[in-house]
């Protein structure tokens, strides 16, 4: 059911059979690890309270502007990301070397693809665990009965520092993501989101208010939302925006490319709205699932990767039916992981496309080659190449592995320079009149959100990001 298909620059382009669908792809993008492993891992490792008030104020004021340049360039482009920056610099009579924003912003993508497909073979494996455990366990059962806290949390070191498990299962995710992209626009990514954020969503608000009745949830309240400005330098700040941009699936032009599939009709700036509202919800009900039981069980918030991972099974071993539940749980993050590796997966693959005239099933089957090779690095880096610190001689990516340091490539310094980037290109560089007509706002709105993408979002993130590097 396309409704709207509009020509691209290699011939004829599909596009979102509705603008319903195109809300729930762009959350499905949104919304996914960023929100569930990363979000806790960052506020829990940056202090709390003030990483997380500092990065809701980063995605109102910089990350809802950027997100609505984004889709607005992608959809007045109708192209591949760099496709679509060029049009529109050359329409504005401005040098076609924009298009670099682009190129720079695919890179990113296929970066974070390579290891994002790590972490989602994490989630492959709990997905076996719990069930394998449902076997025994019965599907009224608590899960893991019989084992303890200690136990349950011992699975994951033990799961990431396994090679052939964890590359293999790297696989395996590449694998089914590349299933779905193949497929294209309308065929795969569309039927995933569409079928599945809603469920993900009701399940994982049901666990929260379930571990609101068990866990510390006081302690958790105070923890996140107490501001204290004195934790607040500017290695929070950076954390916080590329956080913001990271689950916002932004400066990676993944938004332009989605942005490109939309129809005329489609009011961006109240759809993207709607998307930022939806991708901080999932990040905060997470934080408030997460951190109850990180207290109740005396865990250190800044369990950093592991923490959804070791906390979550211990809340289903709690409850009868955990097994079933948990397994639930942990299938529903597989596809939130899956609506945003197939966005990752597209960016480079509509590049591709673009670029060199190919099929889209081999401009896929490029990419995932290309992600596999990094992907395997990545998966080893808790464990056969934990010693191996490829930038480790740059102070920002001292003592990390492959897979942070991709983690940090991205996050602190391609995501924010990316968006840098597009808030002056749409701020300063595009023509008004090409920005008026596609963006949906109106009056007082349209003048402040000129304002955020002129001066506000360039200062702070050039500001966040020199002092956050050299600070
Ligand atoms: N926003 C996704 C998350 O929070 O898990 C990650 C992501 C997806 C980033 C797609 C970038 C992207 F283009």
């Amino acid at each position: 059911m396309v409704a709207s298909t509009s020509p691209g620059s290699s011939g004829e382009r599909e596009g979102w059979s509705s603008r319903t669908a195109f809300i729930l792809a762009a959350i499905g993008s949104a919304v996914g690890l960023g929100n569930l492993v990363r979000f806790p891992a960052e506020a829990g490792a940056n202090g709390g309270g003030a990483f997380v008030l500092f990065y809701i104020l980063c995605i109102v004021l910089i990350g809802l502007p950027v997100l609505l340049s984004e889709t607005l360039i992608g959809r007045h482009g109708q192209a591949a990301a760099p496709e679509s920056y060029r049009k529109m610099a050359l329409e504005s009579g401005a040098s076609k070397q924009w298009e670099f924003v682009a190129s720079l912003g695919v890179l990113s993508a296929f970066l974070v693809l390579s290891f994002y497909c790590v972490l989602g073979g994490w989630v492959l494996y709990y997905v076996g665990t719990f069930a394998a455990d449902l076997v025994s366990s019965g599907v009224t059962g608590p899960a893991f009965a019989g084992s303890s806290f200690e136990q349950v949390e011992a699975l994951f070191p033990a799961m990431i520092s396994n090679g052939p498990v964890t590359v293999a299962l790297n696989i395996g995710f590449l694998l089914i993501t590349l299933y779905f992209v193949s497929r294209g626009v309308s065929g795969g990514i569309e039927k995933v989101a569409v079928y599945l954020m809603p469920i993900f969503f009701i399940l994982l608000v049901a666990i929260t208010v379930y571990g609101a009745f068990g866990g510390a949830m006081g302690e958790t309240v105070s923890y996140l939302f107490t501001f204290e400005p004195a934790k607040l330098s500017a290695d929070v700040m950076l954390a916080a925006i590329g956080q913001a941009f990271f689950s916002l699936s932004l400066g990676v032009a993944g938004m332009v490319t989605y942005g490109a599939y939309v129809s005329r009709e489609t009011n961006l700036a109240k759809t993207s709205g709607i998307i930022v509202a939806a991708d901080t919800s999932v990040a905060l009900i997470a934080g408030l699932c997460i951190f109850p039981i990180v207290f109740a069980a005396g865990l250190a918030p800044n369990g950093g990767l592991g923490l959804m991972f070791q906390t979550l099974p211990h809340a289903f071993q709690d409850i009868p039916g955990g097994a079933l539940i948990g397994l639930a749980f942990f299938v529903m993050v597989a596809f939130a992981a899956l609506t945003s590796s197939v966005a990752l997966m597209e960016v480079p693959s509509a590049w591709v496309i673009d670029r060199f005239k190919v099929s889209r099933l081999v401009a896929t089957l490029l990419v995932t080659a290309g992600a596999l090779v990094l992907g395997a690095l990545s998966a080893l880096s808790m464990g056969a190449l934990s010693g191996w610190h490829p930038l480790g001689f740059i102070p920002l990516f001292e003592g990390q592995g492959m897979l942070d340091t991709l983690d940090t490539l991205t996050g602190k310094l391609t995501l924010p320079i990316g968006a840098l980037l597009t808030s002056i290109f749409v701020g300063w560089i595009a023509e008004k009149r090409l920005i008026d007509s596609e963006n949906g706002l109106e009056g007082g709105l349209h003048r402040l959100w000129l304002f955020l993408v002129r001066w506000l979002c360039p200062i702070a993130l050039a500001a966040i990001l020199i002092f956050g590097i050299f600070g």
